[in-house]
């Protein structure tokens, strides 16, 4: 009986973290990204999800992996995005096409080809953010693409309906990875003024992330859910 998780973006942070709690709870794990994943035992399907063909090639190479194991559940986990510093003023319109190509068309070209393909009680978990639902300044193409990714997880979940396979919108906060520290220049004092912005005064570790992903695809009756994960973020 092989379970299946294949994790966007494992090579780092949040989905590394998946990546290590599902292969802890036995799961044969795939991971696609332009790195390999540092987790013992994941196969890595190397690619760039950016470049069409690319994102394409790689929906075909795990239709074979599914082909050749056979699983009994698939978990999807669409989490590899780009977040760009930008702003409506400012967008190049290539920039957005390649926000979009990464954190929202690569997502389609992967499901359409592995969905003919999954059992049920399989998954399609989508990595969404706290921008899913509110926008903030100067993150433009980035806000822009994780709406979409709403619009995306609540169409599929209409569109599946008496597949038995479940969607949700896992929506961190705050969560301490290569992305949010890259996106704060790496400046100590702006990671320790944004760890404020919630009742427990630290980022979210990305291992929280992960297990309310392994919970989510355990658990069908959050179909069509959009779960906010950001330790109760201030709002302002
Ligand atoms: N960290 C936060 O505060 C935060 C908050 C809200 C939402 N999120 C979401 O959480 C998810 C994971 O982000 P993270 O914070 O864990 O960031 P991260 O550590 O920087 O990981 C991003 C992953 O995306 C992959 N990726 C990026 N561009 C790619 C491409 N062109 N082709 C293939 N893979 C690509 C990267 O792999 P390679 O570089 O190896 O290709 C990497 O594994 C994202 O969807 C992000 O929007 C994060």
């Amino acid at each position: 009986m092989t379970r299946l998780a294949i994790i966007t973006g494992a090579s780092s942070g949040i989905g590394a973290a998946c990546a290590g709690q599902f292969r802890e709870q036995g799961f044969m794990v795939i991971n696609i990204s332009r790195r390999e994943c540092p987790v013992d035992g994941v196969v890595n399907v190397c690619g760039d999800l950016g470049e069409v063909t690319s994102a394409n090639a790689l929906g075909q190479r795990l239709v074979e992996a599914i082909e050749q194991h056979t699983p009994t559940s698939v978990c999807v986990v669409h989490n590899a995005a780009l977040m760009l510093k930008d702003s409506v003023a400012d967008t190049a319109d290539s920039d957005l096409e390649r926000v979009i190509q990464i954190n929202v068309v690569a997502i389609n070209a992967l499901n359409r080809h592995l969905l003919p393909l999954l059992p049920t009680s399989s998954s399609l978990l989508f990595i969404g953010s706290t921008l899913s639902e509110k926008a903030v300044a100067g993150a433009f193409s980035y806000v822009v693409s994780k709406h979409a990714q709403l619009g995306m997880m609540r169409a599929t979940c209409q569109d599946l309906m008496g597949k038995g396979i479940h969607t949700a919108l896992i929506c961190p906060g705050f969560t301490d990875t290569e992305m949010l520290r890259g996106h704060v220049g790496h400046n100590q004092e702006i990671i320790a003024a944004i760890s404020e912005l919630n009742s427990f005064g630290r980022l979210v570790d990305p291992h929280e992330i992960a297990s309310l992903v392994t919970w989510c695809h355990d658990n069908p009756v959050i179909n069509g859910s959009v779960l906010h994960a950001n330790l109760g973020q201030v709002e302002n």
